[in-house]
C-alpha cells in the first residue's frame, strides 16, 4: 500500500528520501515521486515503476533541497500513471498521502463549483485543493491542514509541504499511521520505522486526530484543536538488519527461517523448568469468557480459523472467526463477556484496525496477536503478545502465519490450563510436544526438493484445488490463497466434505487437487474425498505422511511425504508444505515472488 515519507534538515534530504523509499518497497506499489521545496515553489520528480527508475531519473534531471516529501503508491483512484502519482500539487501546497478519503466525490464535486481544476483522477487531490481553500481563506498551515482534515471521511494519513513556508513539513494521521522519526540533522515522517531504519530509531508515534510540525531542528505534535501533546519517544525495534542474505527471494528466506522463529517462540513465552506459558502483560482473566470472537483478513484470518478447532478442542467455549472486513459493518452486539482477539502480521490492516476500533468502544476485552510492536493494532488493543517473527518482507506471508499459530496454541493452552480445562501433566504433554514442532518444520524444509515434482506439475494448469478436512482445512484455504497471490492460477480450497456439495463439477483430467491428507482421526474421511476425485479422473497432488502416503499413493500422480504430527504440528507443517508448492510454483513460472502484481503487504486502506 501506498507509504509516506518526509524530511528536512540542515543538508541536502533527497538521498534520505530515496533510502526511505527503498525501506517502503516491501508494503507494494507501482508508482513513486519526491517533491523538494524550492524558493516559493516545489520540484517534483515521478515515475511509474521502481525506485531504481526513480532514482536514474533524478540522476538525469537533478534536484536538491533540505526540505521535502516522497511517496510509493499502490493505485486506489486512477491508473497507475505518473499523472495520478503523488506528490500532487496546486500552486499552494504539494501532498503525499495514504488511505481513502470517502466522501471524495462529494468534496470534488464542491471545489470544481469553487472553481478548482482537477489534473489527477485521484482522491489526494482532493486534501490539496481543500488545503488551498483554507490558506487563501487566510488560515495559516497547522488551520489549512486540521480544517481539511475535518472535513474529510475515510482511515487516511497525509504528508503536506507548504511552497510559501520554507522548511517546515507537517504531517496529519486519521486512521492511517504515520510517525515522527527524530535523527541527528534531519527530522522524519513516515508510515512505519522500516521506512526511517537507515537513519534513526527514535520515533514518535502519532495518533488519530494529531497533526506534527517539522522543521529543520525541531518537532511539535498537536492535537487537532492545536494543543501541543507531549508524546514519548520510542526506540523502534523494526526494521533493521532486513537483507535478503544468500538466498533469490525474501519468501524462501522467510520460509526457511521458520525452524528458528517457531524455536524462539517457545523460548520467549516458555519457562523451560515450571512448563508455565507467560505473555508479559497479558492478565486476562479467563474464567469469565463466555466465548472467544477471532477477527482477521487473508492468511491471519485462516491462523484465527485453525486456532478456532484448537480452542473449541481444549476449552468448553464456543469461538467465532470474522473476516474482519465483514465484522466491521455487521450489525451484532459487542458481548461484554468476550474476548474478543484481533490477528495481524502487519498491525497496520485497516479493516482489523476498523474492527477493533468498534469493539474497543464498547469496552469489550480486546487482545491483539501481532508481529509488528508498535503498530496501530498492538498500540490500541488491551492486550498484546507479539509473534516474534522478525521482520517479514515477502509480501506473501510464510514464517509469520506459522509463528501466529504457534502463539495461538500456546494461547489456547494457556487459557485451558488458567481454566481448569487441562491439567498440569496434559500441558506438560502439549508443551513438549510443541517443543518438537521446530524440528518436524526443519525435517519438511531439508526434503523442499522433493516438492518439486507436484510443483511442475501443476505450474501449468490454470486451476487447482486443495482440500483438507478439521484444522487442515484452514490450511487447504491459505494454500490456495497463497497459490493465487504468487503464481495467478485460479485456486481453491475445500473442506474436503463439501466436495460432493458443488465444487466435485469442477473435477476433470485439467485440474489437479491438492490433498492435504494428515494420517489422523480424520483421515478416512479424506480417501473418501480423494477417492471421489480420482473416480473422476482429476489428478490428485498427495500430502500426507507415510503411513497415509502407503495407502494413497495409488491414487496419487506425485506425492510429498510430511513427518508424522500431532494435534498442534498438523497445521503448521501443512502449511509449510503448501507455501513450497506456492513459491516453487511462483518461480517455475518466472513470477516476480515477493512483489506479487497488485497485491501490497501491509494493506491499509479498507
Ligand atoms: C498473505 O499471504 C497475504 N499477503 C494477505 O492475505 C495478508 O495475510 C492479509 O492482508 C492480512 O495482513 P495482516 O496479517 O498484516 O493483517
Amino acid at each position: 500500500m501506498c507509504g509516506i515519507v518526509g524530511a528536512v534538515g540542515n543538508k541536502d534530504i533527497v538521498n534520505d528520501l530515496l533510502t526511505c523509499l527503498y525501506n517502503l518497497e516491501y508494503r507494494g506499489y507501482d508508482s513513486a515521486g519526491v517533491a523538494v521545496q524550492l524558493d516559493n515553489s516545489v520540484e517534483i520528480r515521478k515515475v511509474v515503476g521502481g525506485i531504481k527508475s526513480l532514482e536514474n531519473l533524478i540522476k538525469n534531471e537533478p534536484i536538491s533541497g533540505r526540505c521535502g516529501i516522497g511517496h510509493t503508491r499502490w493505485a486506489t483512484h486512477g491508473a497507475p500513471s505518473v499523472r495520478n502519482s503523488h506528490p500532487i500539487s496546486n500552486p499552494t501546497v504539494t501532498i503525499v498521502h495514504n488511505g481513502i478519503i470517502d466522501n471524495y466525490t462529494a468534496l470534488k464535486t464542491e471545489l470544481i463549483a469553487l472553481g478548482f481544476e482537477f489534473k489527477t483522477d485521484t482522491d489526494t487531490e482532493v486534501i490539496a485543493h481543500l488545503i488551498e481553500l483554507y490558506a487563501k481563506k487566510g488560515y495559516d498551515p497547522f488551520d489549512a491542514v486540521t480544517e481539511a482534515a475535518a472535513r474529510m471521511d475515510g482511515l487516511y494519513a497525509f504528508v503536506a509541504l507548504f511552497h510559501a513556508h520554507e522548511n517546515k513539513i507537517f504531517g496529519y494521521k486519521h486512521g492511517a499511521p504515520l510517525i515522527v522519526g527524530i535523527g541527528n540533522d534531519v527530522m522524519y515522517l513516515g508510515s512505519d520505522a522500516i521506512a526511517l531504519s537507515a537513519f534513526t530509531k527514535k520515533i514518535v508515534y502519532l495518533e488519530d486526530n494529531e497533526c506534527a510540525l517539522l522543521d529543520n531542528i525541531s518537532y511539535k505534535i498537536c492535537d487537532e484543536h492545536g494543543n501541543e501533546k507531549n508524546k514519548e519517544v520510542r526506540e523502534a525495534v523494526a526494521g533493521s538488519g532486513v537483507s535478503i542474505g544468500k538466498f533469490p527471494h525474501f519468501m524462501l528466506k522467510e520460509i526457511m527461517e521458520q525452524p528458528q522463529v517457531l524455536a524462539r517462540i517457545l523460548t520467549k513465552y516458555i519457562s523451560d523448568s515450571s512448563y508455565k506459558i507467560t505473555f508479559p502483560n497479558v492478565d486476562i482473566d479467563y474464567t469469565s469468557i463466555t466465548s472467544v470472537k477471532i477477527v482477521a483478513c487473508g492468511s491471519s484470518y485462516y491462523s484465527a480459523s485453525v486456532a478456532s478447532y484448537w480452542i473449541e478442542d481444549l476449552i468448553p467455549v464456543n469461538v467465532s472467526v470474522d473476516i474482519a472486513s465483514e465484522f466491521c459493518y455487521r450489525s451484532q452486539n459487542i458481548c461484554p463477556n468476550c474476548l474478543y482477539i484481533f490477528i495481524s502480521q502487519s498491525g497496520e490492516t485497516a479493516d482489523t484496525l476498523a474492527s477493533l476500533k468498534r469493539v474497543s468502544a464498547s469496552g469489550a476485552k480486546t487482545l491483539s496477536i501481532v508481529n509488528v510492536e508498535e503498530s496501530s493494532i498492538a498500540r490500541l488493543a488491551q492486550y498484546n503478545i507479539l509473534t516474534q517473527a522478525g521482520a517479514e518482507i515477502s509480501v506473501a506471508s510464510t514464517k509469520a502465519c506459522t509463528a501466529q499459530l504457534m502463539v495461538l496454541a500456546l494461547f489456547a493452552l494457556q487459557m485451558a490450563s488458567s481454566r481448569g480445562d487441562i491439567t498440569d501433566s496434559e500441558l506438560k504433554s502439549k508443551i513438549l510436544q510443541l517443543q518438537q514442532v521446530s524440528d518436524l518444520v526443519y525435517e519438511v524444509l531439508v526434503n523442499e526438493k522433493k516438492m518439486d515434482d507436484i510443483a511442475s506439475s501443476i505450474a501449468n494448469h490454470d486451476r487447482v484445488l486443495f482440500i483438507g478436512r478439521g484444522d487442515t482445512y484452514p490450511v487447504a484455504l491459505e494454500g490456495a490463497l497463497k497459490l493465487r497471490e504468487i503464481s495467478y492460477i485460479t485456486a481453491m480450497g475445500i473442506a474436503a466434505g463439501e466436495l460432493k456439495h458443488g465444487t466435485i463439477a469442477l473435477v476433470d483430467e485439467g485440474t489437479p487437487t491438492i490433498v492435504l491428507a494428515p494420517y489422523n482421526n480424520l483421515f478416512s474421511k479424506t480417501v473418501g474425498s480423494a477417492q471421489s476425485i480420482h473416480a473422476r479422473g482429476g489428478p490428485i497432488e498427495l500430502l500426507s505422511s507415510d503411513a497415509g502416503v502407503e495407502q494413497l499413493s495409488s491414487m496419487a500422480r506425485n506425492f510429498f511425504i510430511l513427518p508424522h504430527s500431532d494435534f498442534f504440528s498438523t497445521p503448521i507443517i501443512y502449511s509449510v508444505a503448501v507455501q513450497l508448492i506456492a513459491y516453487k510454483v511462483a518461480v517455475l513460472k518466472g513470477l516476480n515472488v515477493d512483489k506479487p502484481r497488485n497485491l501490497a503487504k501491509s494493506v491499509t486502506v479498507e
